[in-house]
C-alpha cells in the first residue's frame, strides 16, 4: 500500500525562527522510519504498514534557551526504487537518523551502504545517529545491542536503541541530534548552510516557548 508522494504531512505557518535544521530519516523499508517520526511529531503509532512513496516531511519547532529551532524532518522511502529521489534530498541535511530494525538482520547489514550514501550525497559536517528500532520486540531480536554499538563506533556515529511503538528513546534521539548539530555549528561546521547560525551552547530542548528577547544573537 502506498502512502504519499512528495508533500508536506503537516505545515506550520511561516513563523519566525532563529535556526532551521534539516534532518533526514533513512534506512531500509519497514524498519519504522515513518512510525518514529509520527511518534515524535504527533505522539501516535499505527500497527499497519503503509510504505512511504518517495519522501515526506514534518516540521517541528523546539526551543533551546532563547532560540526557536525549526526542525524540518524528512521521512524517506526505504524501498530501493525511490533511491534516486531520496538521495537528492540529502544535500543540505545537517543530521541523519540512520535506522535499522533489531529484528531484521538484513536491515542491519545495510547500514554500511546507507552510511556510504550519506558520505556520497551529503555535506561532510552532517551528523549521524544510528538507531536500532523495535527494541520492544526482545524475543524477535536478531541484532544485539553490542553489535549496533560497535558498528556505530566504527562508523563514528552515536547509537541508540529505540521503539516507536513503546515510545522508547524517540525524543532523546531527536534531542541528541539537535544537540550535536548545535555543537558542530558552534564550532563553525555549519558555514555551508546559510539557514544555520552559530554560537549556541548544548542544553536540553523543551517544547515550551521561553520568553524570547527582542533581538536574538542569531
Ligand atoms: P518505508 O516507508 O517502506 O521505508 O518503511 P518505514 O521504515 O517507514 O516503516 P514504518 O514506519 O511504516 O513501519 C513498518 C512496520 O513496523 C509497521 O507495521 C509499524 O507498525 C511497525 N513498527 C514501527 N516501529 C515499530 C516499533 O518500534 N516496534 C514494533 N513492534 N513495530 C514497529
Ligand atoms: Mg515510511
Amino acid at each position: 500500500m502506498a502512502q504519499t508522494g512528495v508533500r508536506a504531512v503537516k505545515r506550520e505557518p511561516e513563523a519566525t525562527f532563529d535556526c532551521m535544521f534539516k534532518i533526514l530519516i533513512i534506512g531500509n523499508s519497514s524498519v519504522g522510519k515513518t512510525s518514529f517520526l509520527f511518534r515524535y511529531a504527533d505522539d501516535t503509532f499505527s500497527h499497519s504498514f503503509v510504505s512511504t512513496v518517495g519522501i515526506d516531511f514534518k516540521v517541528k519547532t523546539v526551543y533551546r534557551e532563547a532560540k526557536r529551532i525549526k526542525l524540518q524532518i524528512w521521512d524517506t522511502a526505504g524501498q530501493e526504487r525511490y533511491r534516486t529521489i531520496t538521495t537528492a534530498y540529502y544535500r543540505g541535511a545537517m543530521g541523519f537518523i540512520l535506522m535499522y530494525d533489531i529484528t531484521n538482520e538484513e536491515s542491519f547489514n545495510a547500514v554500511q551502504d546507507w552510511a556510504t550514501q550519506i558520505k556520497t550525497h551529503s555535506w561532510d559536517n552532517a551528523q549521524v545517529i544510528l538507531v536500532g528500532n523495535k527494541c520492544d520486540q526482545e524475543t524477535e531480536r536478531v541484532v544485539t545491542a553490542q553489535k549496533g554499538k560497535s558498528l556505530a563506533e566504527q562508523l563514528g556515529f552515536e547509537f541508540f536503541e529505540a521503539s516507536a511503538k513503546e515510545n522508547v528513546n524517540v525524543r532523546p534521539v531527536f534531542d541528541r541530534i539537535v544537540d550535536i548539530i548545535m555543537v558542530k555549528v558552534s564550532e563553525g561546521g555549519g558555514d555551508t548552510d546559510p539557514s544555520i547560525t552559530s554560537g549556541a551552547k548544548a542544553t536540553r530542548l523543551t517544547d515550551t516557548p521561553p520568553v524570547l528577547p527582542k533581538h536574538c544573537a542569531c
